[in-house]
């Protein structure tokens, strides 16, 4: 082997040795109803990807401890995710899917002290959820239009997906009842609210994943802060007055190119974790 050849072996070694030690450790939180067992087959993918990436899945609220309201899941698993932090001052990437995208959120917003860099919600209720699929997983004889009855009530905000129901004919209640989402939406002024925005506006990067076949977020567009109008008709992102109004930093985070809307058909809602294609294409790409 020549003098030159070595050179180009040592300098591979070296350029390697950087790229593996640059990837950022990856922070994944699981949905309803399921636990860090639905989550593993992704983060494999991940570090089969990027070798040499730390990937954390929380093993915290599985199963049907994941109905407990969201104030107290994210105190918890915020709290893991600041002790990551503190191993990890270079930063990491947050990602959530289905309900824990919403639980990612409001840790994002309850510890404006995080070092996520960037943060990809794959397929979550982000601007709530109105919906009979949705609910007929948890309460196979409720009617959608009568739900908020019991979600806003005091009974009815002791389980998460009361948290974020968020009834378009209903909008009084849900601001008066509703202890989670009107908060870290900041449409519930509170103290807290400068840092909520501040916990999101720090981002570099904010990646909003969902589309039209999920089947399950109603409506879908609720995965990229749409929502319905008092008629039941979607309003996009942009025209919404959390957006128009600058809430809580999306349009801060637009403004600066540091928001990417994702829309892809033909994922059901069960399959976004698990679909090769969406996160090879579409969540890999992000993690650097
Ligand atoms: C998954 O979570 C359970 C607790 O819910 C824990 O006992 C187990 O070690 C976790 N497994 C992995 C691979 O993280
Ligand atoms: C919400 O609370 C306010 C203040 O207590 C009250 O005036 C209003 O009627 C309530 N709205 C509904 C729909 O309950
Ligand atoms: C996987 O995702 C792609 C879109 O990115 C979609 O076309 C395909 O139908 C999905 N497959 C499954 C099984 O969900």
């Amino acid at each position: 082997m020549s003098v030159c050849e070595n050179w180009a072996v040592i300098f591979t070694y070296l350029f390697l040795g950087t790229c593996i030690t640059a990837y950022k450790p990856v922070v994944i939180i699981h949905g309803v109803l399921s636990g860090n067992i639905t989550m593993l087959p992704m983060a494999e993918r991940i570090k089969q990807a990027h070798p040499g990436t730390k990937v954390y899945v929380t093993d915290k609220f599985a199963g049907f401890s994941s109905l407990t309201p969201m104030w107290h899941q994210i105190q918890e698993m915020g709290e893991d995710l600041m002790k990551i932090s503190a191993d990890h001052p270079e930063g990491i990437n947050l990602i959530g899917y289905s309900q824990g995208g919403l639980i990612a959120r409001g840790i994002l917003e309850q510890f404006p002290n995080h070092v996520v860099d960037t943060f990809i919600s794959l397929s979550s209720p982000q601007a709530g959820q109105y919906g009979t699929k949705f609910l007929h997983l948890f309460f196979p004889g409720m009617v959608c239009h009568t739900a908020y009855e019991l979600f806003y009530s005091s009974i009815g905000q002791h389980t998460s997906i009361g948290n974020y129901w968020n009834d378009p004919h209903h909008q009084g209640l849900y601001r008066n009842y509703s202890r989670f989402l009107p908060y870290i939406n900041n449409e519930v002024l509170s103290s807290q609210s400068n840092t909520y925005k501040y916990g999101i506006t720090k981002l570099r990067k904010l990646i909003l994943i969902g589309g039209p076949d999920d089947g399950v977020i109603t409506p879908w567009q609720s995965s990229h802060f749409g929502y319905f109008d008092d008629n039941e008709e979607v309003v996009e992102l942009r025209g919404r007055k959390a957006y128009v109004l600058d809430k809580f930093g999306l349009k801060t985070l637009d403004k600066r190119g540091r928001l990417t809307l994702i829309e892809l058909s033909g994922v059901s809602h069960y399959d976004w974790h698990t679909n090769k294609t969406v996160i090879d294409k579409y969540i890999v790409p992000f993690l650097s």
